[in-house]
Protein backbone atom coordinates (compact mmCIF):
# COMPACT_ATOMS: atom_id res chain seq x y z
CA UNK A 1 0.00 0.00 0.00
CA UNK A 2 1.38 3.30 -1.09
CA UNK A 3 0.42 6.68 1.28
CA UNK A 4 -0.27 9.70 -0.23
CA UNK A 5 1.48 12.76 1.03
CA UNK A 6 -0.61 16.14 1.12
CA UNK A 7 1.63 18.67 -1.07
CA UNK A 8 -0.37 21.61 -1.48
CA UNK A 9 -0.60 24.10 -4.37
CA UNK A 10 2.25 23.97 -6.45
CA UNK A 11 2.71 27.54 -6.62
CA UNK A 12 2.91 29.62 -3.94
CA UNK A 13 0.77 32.87 -4.42
CA UNK A 14 2.41 35.59 -5.33
CA UNK A 15 1.89 39.05 -3.27
CA UNK A 16 1.31 42.27 -5.13
CA UNK A 17 4.43 43.88 -6.23
CA UNK A 18 4.95 46.85 -4.33
CA UNK A 19 6.86 49.88 -5.24
CA UNK A 20 10.19 50.68 -4.24
CA UNK A 21 10.22 52.74 -0.86
CA UNK A 22 11.03 56.73 -2.33
CA UNK A 23 14.26 57.38 -0.85
CA UNK A 24 14.58 60.50 1.15
CA UNK A 25 15.74 63.72 0.46
CA UNK A 26 14.31 63.38 -3.58
CA UNK A 27 16.74 64.11 -6.47
CA UNK A 28 19.19 65.87 -4.00
CA UNK A 29 19.06 62.61 -2.10
CA UNK A 30 19.93 60.14 -4.73
CA UNK A 31 23.63 59.97 -6.47
CA UNK A 32 22.52 61.24 -9.67
CA UNK A 33 21.46 64.73 -8.12
CA UNK A 34 24.33 64.94 -5.99
CA UNK A 35 26.60 64.53 -9.32
CA UNK A 36 24.22 67.44 -10.91
CA UNK A 37 25.08 69.37 -7.79
CA UNK A 38 28.63 69.15 -8.33
CA UNK A 39 28.56 69.77 -11.79
CA UNK A 40 26.88 72.28 -11.64
CA UNK A 41 28.77 74.23 -8.76
CA UNK A 42 32.06 73.02 -10.04
CA UNK A 43 30.88 74.80 -13.56
CA UNK A 44 30.42 78.09 -11.16
CA UNK A 45 33.63 77.72 -9.87
CA UNK A 46 35.70 76.88 -13.38
CA UNK A 47 34.10 80.34 -14.83
CA UNK A 48 35.16 82.12 -11.58
CA UNK A 49 38.79 80.62 -12.31
CA UNK A 50 38.88 81.38 -15.95
CA UNK A 51 37.73 85.13 -14.55
CA UNK A 52 40.48 85.34 -11.99
CA UNK A 53 43.04 83.92 -14.58
CA UNK A 54 42.44 86.72 -16.80
CA UNK A 55 42.39 88.95 -14.49
CA UNK A 56 45.48 88.34 -13.02
CA UNK A 57 47.86 88.44 -16.15
CA UNK A 58 46.65 92.11 -16.10
CA UNK A 59 49.73 92.36 -13.98
CA UNK A 60 51.69 91.97 -16.89
CA UNK A 61 50.50 95.48 -18.49
CA UNK A 62 51.68 96.85 -14.93
CA UNK A 63 50.60 97.59 -11.40
CA UNK A 64 48.27 100.54 -12.61
CA UNK A 65 46.36 98.03 -14.50
CA UNK A 66 45.96 95.39 -12.27
CA UNK A 67 44.92 97.86 -9.13
CA UNK A 68 42.19 99.27 -11.83
CA UNK A 69 41.26 95.85 -12.72
CA UNK A 70 40.61 95.36 -8.72
CA UNK A 71 39.12 98.26 -8.11
CA UNK A 72 36.64 97.94 -11.33
CA UNK A 73 35.96 94.49 -9.33
CA UNK A 74 34.72 96.62 -6.13
CA UNK A 75 32.68 99.09 -8.42
CA UNK A 76 31.33 97.01 -10.19
CA UNK A 77 27.24 98.56 -10.92
CA UNK A 78 28.34 101.95 -9.55
CA UNK A 79 26.25 104.07 -8.90
CA UNK A 80 22.93 101.88 -9.22
CA UNK A 81 24.36 99.47 -6.48
CA UNK A 82 26.70 100.87 -3.77
CA UNK A 83 30.34 99.97 -3.10
CA UNK A 84 31.17 96.55 -3.04
CA UNK A 85 28.00 95.09 -2.92
CA UNK A 86 28.31 92.80 -6.79
CA UNK A 87 31.45 91.79 -5.90
CA UNK A 88 29.99 90.18 -2.57
CA UNK A 89 26.84 89.01 -3.88
CA UNK A 90 29.42 86.93 -6.24
CA UNK A 91 31.37 86.05 -3.16
CA UNK A 92 28.34 84.66 -1.67
CA UNK A 93 27.58 82.55 -4.74
CA UNK A 94 31.24 81.24 -4.77
CA UNK A 95 31.16 80.39 -1.21
CA UNK A 96 27.50 78.89 -1.62
CA UNK A 97 29.03 76.75 -4.48
CA UNK A 98 32.21 75.46 -2.55
CA UNK A 99 30.24 74.38 0.21
CA UNK A 100 27.22 72.37 -1.86
CA UNK A 101 30.53 70.97 -3.85
CA UNK A 102 32.08 69.66 -0.77
CA UNK A 103 28.61 68.62 0.75
CA UNK A 104 27.89 66.81 -2.43
CA UNK A 105 31.28 65.17 -2.61
CA UNK A 106 31.59 64.22 0.64
CA UNK A 107 28.21 62.18 0.79
CA UNK A 108 28.85 60.70 -2.23
CA UNK A 109 31.96 59.61 -1.35
CA UNK A 110 30.03 58.34 2.30
CA UNK A 111 28.19 56.03 -0.42
CA UNK A 112 30.64 54.50 -1.95
CA UNK A 113 32.08 53.36 0.95
CA UNK A 114 29.06 51.88 2.67
CA UNK A 115 28.60 50.13 -0.95
CA UNK A 116 32.12 48.56 -0.65
CA UNK A 117 32.46 48.19 3.28
CA UNK A 118 35.14 45.49 2.06
CA UNK A 119 38.31 47.03 0.30
CA UNK A 120 39.40 45.37 -3.02
CA UNK A 121 42.21 42.90 -2.99
CA UNK A 122 43.43 44.55 -6.38
CA UNK A 123 42.59 48.14 -6.50
CA UNK A 124 41.21 48.25 -9.90
CA UNK A 125 37.79 50.59 -8.86
CA UNK A 126 36.98 54.17 -9.37
CA UNK A 127 36.31 54.05 -6.13
CA UNK A 128 39.43 53.58 -4.01
CA UNK A 129 41.69 54.11 -6.82
CA UNK A 130 44.00 56.74 -7.90
CA UNK A 131 41.42 59.36 -9.59
CA UNK A 132 39.92 59.07 -6.06
CA UNK A 133 42.55 59.76 -3.99
CA UNK A 134 43.95 62.61 -5.96
CA UNK A 135 40.60 64.22 -6.34
CA UNK A 136 40.20 63.85 -2.01
CA UNK A 137 43.49 64.55 -1.20
CA UNK A 138 43.61 67.42 -4.15
CA UNK A 139 40.34 69.08 -2.40
CA UNK A 140 41.87 69.08 0.95
CA UNK A 141 44.80 70.54 -0.06
CA UNK A 142 43.34 73.08 -2.18
CA UNK A 143 41.19 74.71 0.17
CA UNK A 144 44.30 74.60 2.87
CA UNK A 145 45.74 76.91 -0.20
CA UNK A 146 42.89 78.71 -0.16
CA UNK A 147 43.00 79.58 3.49
CA UNK A 148 46.56 80.96 3.19
CA UNK A 149 46.11 82.70 -0.75
CA UNK A 150 42.65 84.57 1.15
CA UNK A 151 45.39 85.82 4.24
CA UNK A 152 47.89 86.49 1.94
CA UNK A 153 46.60 88.11 -1.25
CA UNK A 154 42.90 89.48 0.41
CA UNK A 155 43.45 90.19 3.70
CA UNK A 156 47.17 90.75 3.52
CA UNK A 157 47.51 89.22 7.17
CA UNK A 158 50.42 86.45 5.94
CA UNK A 159 51.90 88.99 3.07
CA UNK A 160 55.01 91.58 3.60
CA UNK A 161 52.68 94.78 2.67
CA UNK A 162 49.94 94.47 4.86
CA UNK A 163 46.08 95.58 4.35
CA UNK A 164 46.59 98.64 3.76
CA UNK A 165 48.18 98.30 0.45
CA UNK A 166 47.44 98.32 -3.18
CA UNK A 167 46.43 95.15 -4.66
CA UNK A 168 49.08 94.82 -7.06
CA UNK A 169 51.86 95.74 -4.26
CA UNK A 170 50.93 92.72 -2.13
CA UNK A 171 51.72 90.52 -5.08
CA UNK A 172 54.47 91.73 -6.36
CA UNK A 173 55.92 91.88 -2.60
CA UNK A 174 54.35 88.32 -2.25
CA UNK A 175 56.03 86.36 -4.91
CA UNK A 176 59.32 88.35 -4.26
CA UNK A 177 62.72 86.08 -4.84
CA UNK A 178 62.98 86.09 -0.84
CA UNK A 179 59.95 84.11 -0.61
CA UNK A 180 60.73 81.50 -3.27
CA UNK A 181 58.70 78.95 -0.85
CA UNK A 182 55.40 80.83 -1.37
CA UNK A 183 55.90 80.52 -4.76
CA UNK A 184 56.33 76.82 -4.37
CA UNK A 185 53.90 76.45 -2.32
CA UNK A 186 51.71 78.17 -5.30
CA UNK A 187 53.24 75.81 -7.73
CA UNK A 188 52.31 72.71 -6.08
CA UNK A 189 48.32 74.26 -5.23
CA UNK A 190 47.92 75.10 -8.83
CA UNK A 191 49.20 71.69 -10.09
CA UNK A 192 46.65 70.10 -7.77
CA UNK A 193 44.05 72.84 -9.13
CA UNK A 194 44.87 71.66 -12.62
CA UNK A 195 44.74 68.07 -11.98
CA UNK A 196 41.40 68.35 -10.16
CA UNK A 197 40.13 69.94 -12.85
CA UNK A 198 40.75 67.39 -15.61
CA UNK A 199 39.16 64.82 -13.58
CA UNK A 200 36.16 67.33 -12.30
CA UNK A 201 35.50 68.57 -15.60
CA UNK A 202 35.55 65.63 -17.23
CA UNK A 203 33.19 63.97 -14.50
CA UNK A 204 30.48 66.94 -15.66
CA UNK A 205 30.88 65.88 -19.14
CA UNK A 206 29.76 62.27 -17.76
CA UNK A 207 26.70 63.16 -15.76
CA UNK A 208 25.57 65.47 -18.48
CA UNK A 209 25.55 62.55 -20.39
CA UNK A 210 27.63 64.47 -23.04
CA UNK A 211 30.70 61.44 -22.98
CA UNK A 212 29.17 58.83 -25.74
CA UNK A 213 31.47 57.10 -27.96
CA UNK A 214 31.44 59.88 -30.77
CA UNK A 215 32.63 62.73 -28.67
CA UNK A 216 34.70 61.17 -26.03
CA UNK A 217 37.91 61.37 -27.24
CA UNK A 218 37.22 65.18 -27.84
CA UNK A 219 35.93 65.72 -24.54
CA UNK A 220 39.00 64.22 -22.63
CA UNK A 221 41.01 66.42 -24.51
CA UNK A 222 39.05 69.62 -23.56
CA UNK A 223 38.97 68.44 -19.61
CA UNK A 224 43.02 68.47 -20.43
CA UNK A 225 43.32 71.67 -22.56
CA UNK A 226 41.32 73.88 -19.91
CA UNK A 227 43.48 72.19 -17.10
CA UNK A 228 46.73 72.95 -18.88
CA UNK A 229 45.59 76.91 -19.64
CA UNK A 230 44.24 77.62 -16.50
CA UNK A 231 47.96 76.00 -15.09
CA UNK A 232 49.87 77.93 -17.29
CA UNK A 233 47.81 81.14 -16.92
CA UNK A 234 47.79 80.73 -12.92
CA UNK A 235 51.38 80.09 -12.85
CA UNK A 236 52.69 82.87 -15.38
CA UNK A 237 52.34 85.76 -12.73
CA UNK A 238 54.00 83.87 -9.74
CA UNK A 239 56.82 83.17 -11.64
CA UNK A 240 57.56 86.18 -13.43
CA UNK A 241 57.34 88.01 -10.20
CA UNK A 242 60.15 85.59 -8.48
CA UNK A 243 62.01 85.54 -11.22
CA UNK A 244 61.80 89.63 -11.81
CA UNK A 245 60.38 89.97 -15.41
CA UNK A 246 57.76 92.10 -12.95
CA UNK A 247 58.59 94.56 -10.83
C1 LIG B 1 48.39 81.11 -8.63
C2 LIG B 1 48.09 82.28 -8.98
C3 LIG B 1 47.08 83.16 -8.30
C4 LIG B 1 47.27 84.49 -8.09
C5 LIG B 1 48.48 85.31 -8.48
C6 LIG B 1 46.08 84.99 -7.43
C7 LIG B 1 45.89 86.30 -7.04
C8 LIG B 1 44.85 86.77 -6.29
C9 LIG B 1 44.71 88.12 -5.81
C10 LIG B 1 45.71 89.25 -6.08
C11 LIG B 1 43.56 88.19 -5.10
C12 LIG B 1 43.01 89.42 -4.38
C13 LIG B 1 42.18 90.19 -5.38
C14 LIG B 1 41.71 91.51 -4.83
O1 LIG B 1 41.99 91.84 -3.68
O2 LIG B 1 41.02 92.19 -5.59
C15 LIG B 1 42.96 86.89 -5.14
C16 LIG B 1 41.75 86.55 -4.56
C17 LIG B 1 41.17 85.30 -4.63
N1 LIG B 1 41.68 84.17 -5.24
FE1 LIG B 1 43.42 84.08 -6.27
N2 LIG B 1 45.19 83.96 -7.26
C18 LIG B 1 45.75 82.82 -7.77
C19 LIG B 1 45.20 81.54 -7.78
C20 LIG B 1 43.97 81.22 -7.25
C21 LIG B 1 43.40 79.91 -7.28
C22 LIG B 1 44.07 78.69 -7.92
C23 LIG B 1 42.20 79.99 -6.65
C24 LIG B 1 41.19 78.93 -6.37
C25 LIG B 1 41.43 77.66 -6.29
C26 LIG B 1 42.02 81.36 -6.21
C27 LIG B 1 40.94 81.85 -5.54
C28 LIG B 1 40.80 83.13 -5.07
C29 LIG B 1 39.65 83.62 -4.34
C30 LIG B 1 38.44 82.79 -3.93
C31 LIG B 1 39.88 84.98 -4.07
C32 LIG B 1 38.96 85.93 -3.34
C33 LIG B 1 38.10 86.62 -4.37
C34 LIG B 1 37.24 87.68 -3.77
O3 LIG B 1 36.87 87.61 -2.61
O4 LIG B 1 36.91 88.60 -4.49
N3 LIG B 1 43.12 82.08 -6.61
N4 LIG B 1 43.76 86.03 -5.87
Amino acid sequence: MTATIERGAATAPVPPPTRAPKKPGGFMGSSNGKKAVMAVTGAVMVIFLVAHMLGNLKIFFGRDSFNEYAHALRTLLEPIAPYRTVLTLLEIGLVISLVLHMWAAISLARRAGKARPVKYVAKKSQAGGYTTHIMRFGGLTILLFLIWHLLDLTFGVVNPKGFDSAPADRMIAGFDASRWWVTLLYVVAVAMVGLHLRHGIWSAFQTLGWANRGRYRALRATSGLVSAVLVIGFLAPPLAIMFGVVK
